[in-house]
């Protein structure tokens, strides 16, 4: 296969398959949710978790004026969720209504969290800042909800139990298959 070197970037994002997450937020009385694939974890002492959403989005008006996101990690089964609050905008609608969505109780915050997922952040915000058309969200993580059952002892998800939704870019949506892991030891396979 020829490799291409080109300086036009084109899709670059979708070079790589993406976690679909749902991002909650709610202000002045409104609840909202997004889709949102661009987001990392930054550091676990503290906390933080970041996400990448453009001020255009809704989300960002409430999470800017709450100063608090919720990040939400749903099953396979769930990924017509994420395409239903990742294709419609909460200015004009309620999402939870209109999709019939079940949320349960934050208990740090009063961001909405998704009964649905498996795995789920109540973060307050602790940095705001543009990069290109884009903020990047950093929150400090002050509540965890999980699905203990669907881990391992060593809480790495247990594919027997179910699997993560992941996203490849122009509405595709993949998942993943517990026949193709493989354990490598970086201690051994560091040796060289
Ligand atoms: C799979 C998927 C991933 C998305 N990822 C992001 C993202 O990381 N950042 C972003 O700003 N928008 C992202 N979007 C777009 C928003 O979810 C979309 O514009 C949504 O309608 C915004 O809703 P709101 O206006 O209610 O906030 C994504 C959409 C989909 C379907």
């Amino acid at each position: 296969m020829d490799k291409i070197i080109s300086e036009g970037v084109g899709k670059f994002y979708q070079h790589f398959p993406a976690v679909a997450t749902i991002v909650t937020a709610q202000a002045g009385g409104k609840e909202n949710a997004m889709a949102v694939a661009w987001h990392a974890p930054i550091s676990p002492n503290p906390p933080l978790y970041a996400v990448s959403i453009s001020p255009k989005r809704f989300t960002y008006q409430l999470i800017a004026d709450s100063k608090e996101f919720g990040i939400n990690f749903l099953p396979f089964e769930a990924a017509e969720l994420v395409a239903s609050v990742g294709g419609s905008t909460g200015s004009d609608m309620d999402k939870f209504k209109r999709f019939n969505i079940a949320k349960s109780k934050p208990i740090r915050t009063a961001v909405p969290i998704l009964e649905a997922a498996y795995a789920a952040y109540e973060c307050q915000l602790v940095d705001d800042r543009g990069y290109g058309d884009h903020r990047w969200l950093v929150g400090e993580i002050v509540a965890v909800h999980w699905l203990k059952d669907v881990f391992t002892p060593d809480e790495v998800i247990n594919l027997d139990k179910f699997s993560p939704t992941l996203y490849i870019g122009n509405e595709l949506y993949i998942t993943t298959s517990k026949d193709t892991i493989k354990s490598l030891d970086r201690k051994v396979y560091g040796r060289g």
